[in-house]
């Protein structure tokens, strides 16, 4: 393990187990549409390119990035878009995912700007939830695991850019991010 982080919350595992319920899933929820699966850079990347190949169904995908937090641990909430879709999605299935709702400020907005978009439907996929940080509604479809509120890194999820290829999902020691 790498010695910034505590212990694993979630198992490489775990996470493989759960992709391929997910993928069985919405597999079967979008059998004969056109689904658009949209990831949410970066932190998405790594979850989105295991879902992804856990469906059944064809997809298309596209990313966006939005920024939310820069480079410290508390949310702004400002939520900035650095990188819009290369397509419409008039008529299309869009299946946002993402790596971690923790505030909801993030899909709360993007959720409203692709709706305005005309697309068939709109739903989120998310492989991890922190319900206990909630500020603004959002809606679930796919969830893989509510966590409680502790710092996580690994699997596509970073501190200051960093532990984003780490294998699994872990707890980051607190001495790594009090010391800032
Ligand atoms: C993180 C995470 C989600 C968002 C969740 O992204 O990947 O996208 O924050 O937080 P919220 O529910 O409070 O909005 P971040 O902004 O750190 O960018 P990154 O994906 O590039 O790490
Ligand atoms: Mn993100
Ligand atoms: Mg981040």
């Amino acid at each position: 393990m790498h010695q910034d982080v505590e212990k694993v919350l979630v198992s490489l595992e775990a996470i493989k187990q759960k992709i391929s319920e997910l993928g069985s899933v919405i597999s079967s929820d979008y059998t004969g549409k056109n689904l658009l699966v949209v990831g949410i850079l970066k932190g998405a990347m790594v979850f989105m390119s295991d879902l992804i190949r856990s469906l059944s169904v064809d997809v298309q995908i596209d990313f966006m990035a939005v920024s939310s937090y820069g480079a410290s641990s508390q949310s702004t909430g400002v939520v900035r878009i650095l990188k819009d879709l290369e397509q419409t999605i008039e008529g299309k299935h869009v299946l946002i995912v993402e790596d971690i709702v923790d505030t909801g400020l993030t899909l709360n907005y993007l959720q409203e700007i692709l709706k305005a978009r005309g697309p068939a439907s709109v739903r989120i996929c998310t492989l991890l939830d922190k319900p206990s940080r909630r500020e603004v509604d959002v809606a679930i479809d796919y969830n893989g695991f509510s966590i409680p509120d502790e710092f996580v890194v690994g699997y596509g999820l970073d501190y200051n850019e960093k532990y984003r290829n780490l294998p699994e999902i872990y707890i980051l020691k607190k001495e790594v991010y009090a010391k800032k």
